[in-house]
């Protein structure tokens, strides 16, 4: 048992040092294959202004900026070459959901809701035919609470949550970094819909239950595995008498 678990988290660790190797791999790949530097344009881009010169994204934007995600993506197209693809629902879209549902809404809930807008890749309007199904939005990877379903055929490109269908009602903005989409609702992920396992987080929790699972057999078995390495101590003690006493009585 105990030696199963040590295994597992060995392989565990195997894995996430393949991991970091392949990203480092990937890190340097992509570092490699950008060496002419970028060139030294304009202003770097702002996603706020962006929007607002746009026009019609009031709502979006103050979400964006109470999140702090607006920062976070400003930084993200500095720093990274994937680029960011952002779904911006308009401010009728977010007055057509029901009624105080954004004030029910905590900080880490709205930062989750803004988050699974943003894609952490650059998506053309013609290549979400490549993407895969869920597609992996910056709120994270749980294909059940937080799966977007992008199918697309030409121009016409639908989104669904589980909760919410919608479609790319145009392009807003886009460049060689960022797109952003207007679409025609809000994209509720079904996390904020099906009822929570008990908290804290799933992950967490799961790595407590089997951790106090190990402490209360701990004890347990390595007092049985102490009491075996008693009894062998003392088998080979008692073979050793014997062949001390065997030894000295042959002269
Ligand atoms: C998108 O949805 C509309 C209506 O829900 C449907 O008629 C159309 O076939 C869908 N298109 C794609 C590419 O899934
Ligand atoms: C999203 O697509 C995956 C893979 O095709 C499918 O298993 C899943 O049920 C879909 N989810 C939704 C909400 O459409
Ligand atoms: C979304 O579309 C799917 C298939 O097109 C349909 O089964 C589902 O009921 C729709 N969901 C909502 C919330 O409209």
């Amino acid at each position: 048992m105990v030696i199963m678990m040590m295994m597992k988290t060995k392989m565990k660790k195997h894995h996430l040092l393949s991991l970091s190797l392949l990203m480092l791999l990937c890190y340097t790949t992509t570092v490699s294959a950008q060496t002419p530097a970028p060139s030294p344009s304009s202003a770097p881009t702002d996603i706020i202004r962006i929007l607002k010169k746009a026009g019609g994204f009031t709502t979006l934007i103050r979400l964006l900026t109470t999140t702090q995600v607006s920062t976070q993506i400003n930084a993200q197209l500095l720093n990274s070459n994937n680029g960011l693809t952002l779904f911006a629902p308009n401010d009728n879209s977010f007055q057509s959901l029901k009624p105080g549902f954004l004030n029910s809404l905590n900080d880490q809930q709205k930062n989750e809701l803004i988050q699974f807008h943003v894609l952490p890749t650059f998506v053309s309007i013609s290549n979400f035919d490549t993407l895969s199904n869920p597609v992996r939005t910056q709120a994270g990877d749980d294909p059940d609470r937080l799966a977007l379903n992008i199918t697309s055929s030409g121009n016409q490109v639908n989104l669904t949550t589980g909760v919410v269908n919608t479609t790319v009602g145009g392009s807003v903005y886009s460049d060689h970094q960022l797109a952003i989409y207007q679409v025609d609702k809000v994209l509720l992920p079904r996390d904020f819909f099906v009822p929570k396992p008990p908290p804290p987080a799933p992950a967490p929790a799961k790595a407590k239950a089997s951790s106090a699972k190990t402490s209360t057999d701990g004890p347990a078995s390595a007092d049985s595995h102490s009491a075996a390495t008693n009894l062998k101590l003392k088998i080979w003690f008692s073979l050793a008498v014997a062949a001390a006493a065997v030894f000295s009585l042959s002269p």
